[in-house]
């Protein structure tokens, strides 16, 4: 491939991902003076960053005074059951009011609370309500207001463009190559730094809240590129998802329905919730319907009800009463929150979850209950990253949002998704741009890896045989629900890894028809690439982890193992091949751990 077959582009800076994270990487990267490519698979704006609806938590203390960074710092590591890297959740934690403010400076109109300040709503794990929020709409609004800011800060945006390959010189990244989806030309972004902020990899499974963009890529680009993965086997399954009818099954049902007084029933119409609180939980979360309603009636007295356990227990419960015969007509639970709240504080307070039953399931929520099931939402794991730089373990890398793995332990608490992007999108941003000021040397590009990342790209073009790429990605959909979902044991996990090396050699002869302008099944055929890696190191690090913890749940090993609690599950390539290894975490300090003590 010649040169002038494709097209170049050039920046300091260049960003995978135009979601929450991506924005507010290039928002800040741009501020350092430095030149900003945002890359984005799909059209500006439309990120999965939408699907986290309920809020953003921020302890700005508007609603509860009490609150503080250091029991969001707490709240986060007890929900991801202390696996969470404690310098990221510190960060979090402290940095999350003001860029919360800043927002709000930038033009996002929050929900006020009667004086005028921000309100915030509960959420899951979260000790006090601290939720800043718009509606049901608040991703909406945060990718809004940050699409507005963005454009007036001199970015250049290149839409519908899906990047395969990052480039290397040495042992630094040094840009990417991809292809236009519209016109399936070649297209290169020399860059001296690359950050990633490709959300997640919802895509391989069947259920799942997320749309057709999130195959994985940038958890698959930073491990081809030589980076760490860590935590893959944590997969959270977010507990309310529609149900019904099946071309909507999965379509996220916000947590914030619970947050404003929705309450979980099975079959018989009990509040199962009750007979599910963990230990670690009692004496925090009401042990009667009596004692949980005065909770939602008078927030002083500070239990919670067990409707907002951690998302990971709230997901087990609704499995374990399915598979009991206590669940609901196609297969979930009932979700009601018509008995409490009257329909106009429903439909003020949860505008889209109102339209979205009305339209699409023929269901007036403010009369009758919603039918829910777990439904695949997000990855805990992702790049290994330096908390304070996010830079990968890969010189010139740099991940941020859902992409980057430790933030949120084994599980992450509702809410957190928002902030974490603000967070950790600008300190991506910030230190990629300090690190493109001082790149030394000249920025090169090696053309034998763009023509052999083309070579890649067009092979579906030149095979006879083979097969239908849909057919193999509705395969591997099914195996990963079926077999590396919320419950997994040895004997299903190593039946997922046998299967998903038939898809691979499956995928290694796929075949597409027609010519590469806008072609989605060759866009299939190369998401096919990342899913199956995603795929490959979830199982692998789930086979790995003997023990049940957070988004990680295996029957034959179901007790949280303190061992298993010091170390993070490790994946990078070696030899072509994917290696698994067990790793210390970083030791949190004395002053940190001294929290945990506390009751308050
Ligand atoms: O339920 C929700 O609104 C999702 C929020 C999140 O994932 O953070």
């Amino acid at each position: 491939m010649a040169n002038q077959d494709y097209e170049v582009h050039e920046h300091d800076v260049i960003v995978i991902g135009a979601g929450g994270a991506g924005l507010r990487a290039a928002i800040e990267a741009a501020a350092q003076g430095v030149s900003v490519g945002l890359v984005c698979k799909s059209l500006l704006g439309k990120a999965h960053t939408v699907m986290a609806e309920g809020g953003i938590a921020a302890a700005l203390g508007n609603v509860w005074p009490e609150d503080n960074w250091q029991v969001h710092f707490r709240d986060t590591m007890r929900g991801g059951k202390m696996l969470n890297n404690w310098r990221m959740a510190q960060l979090h934690a402290q940095e999350a009011p003001e860029r919360v403010l800043e927002l709000e400076r930038w033009g996002a109109l929050f929900d006020r609370t009667k004086d005028g300040r921000i309100l915030q709503r509960d959420f899951g794990g979260h000790r006090y309500a601290r939720l800043a929020h718009v509606g049901d709409r608040t991703g909406l609004e945060m990718i809004r207001t940050l699409q507005y800011h963005g454009i007036h800060q001199g970015l250049d945006v290149y839409m519908e463009c899906t990047i395969t390959r990052l480039l290397k010189d040495g042992d630094r990244v040094v840009g990417a190559v991809g292809y236009w989806r519209e016109s399936g030309r070649v297209v290169v972004f020399k860059a001296k730094a690359v950050i990633l902020a490709t959300g997640g990899i919802g895509k391989a499974w069947k259920i799942t809240s997320n749309s057709w963009e999130y195959t994985g890529d940038g958890h698959s680009l930073a491990l081809w590129a030589g980076a760490d993965l860590i935590d893959m086997e944590f997969v959270q399954f977010h507990p309310t998802g529609m149900v019904w009818p099946p071309s909507v099954r999965g379509i996220l049902v916000t947590e914030g329905v619970r947050g404003d007084g929705g309450t979980l029933k099975n079959s018989e119409g009990k509040r199962f919730m009750f007979d599910y609180i963990p230990e670690f939980f009692k004496g925090e979360t009401a042990d009667n319907e009596a004692e949980a309603d005065r909770w939602y009636e008078d927030k002083k007295n500070n239990r919670r009800t067990p409707d907002l356990l951690p998302r990971d227990e709230v997901a087990r419960a609704i499995n374990s009463e399915v598979k009991a015969g206590r669940g609901s007509p196609h297969g979930g639970v009932f979700l009601d929150i018509n008995t409490r709240r009257p329909a106009d504080y429903i439909k003020k307070r949860l505008p889209s979850m109102y339209h979205q039953f009305k339209e699409l399931a023929g269901v007036d929520i403010t009369k009758e209950p919603m039918e829910v099931g777990p439904t695949c939402h997000y990855v805990m794991g992702g790049v290994r990253v330096d908390a304070d730089t996010a830079q990968s373990t890969v010189k010139g890398l740099f991940a941020a949002g859902e992409v980057a793995g430790g933030m949120h332990g084994s599980n992450r608490l509702g809410g957190n998704s928002l902030s974490d992007l603000l967070v950790f999108g600008r300190r991506a941003g910030l230190y990629a741009a300090l690190y493109a000021k001082d790149f030394g040397g000249t920025l090169v590009v090696d053309s034998a890896q763009v023509e052999q990342a083309a070579r890649q790209m067009l092979a579906p073009f030149e095979r006879t045989g083979g097969e239908n790429p849909y057919a193999i990605q509705s395969d591997l959909q099914d195996t990963m629900q079926a077999l590396v979902g919320i419950i997994r044991n040895e004997a299903d996990l190593k039946e997922a890894l046998k299967r998903l090396d038939v898809l691979k050699a499956r995928a290694a002869k796929v075949r597409v028809d027609g010519h590469r302008q806008y072609n989605p099944g060759w866009h299939t055929a190369l998401d096919l690439d990342s899913l199956l890696t995603v795929a490959e190191c979830s199982a692998l690090a789930a086979l790995e982890r003997k023990e049940s913890r957070g988004g990680h749940t295996r029957e034959d090993h179901p007790y949280t193992d303190d061992t298993w609690g010091k170390v993070n599950v490790v994946v990078r390539l070696k030899d072509g091949r994917i290696q698994v290894s067990r790793e210390p975490l970083p030791e949190m300090p004395p002053d940190l751990k001294a929290l945990f003590q506390e009751r308050k």
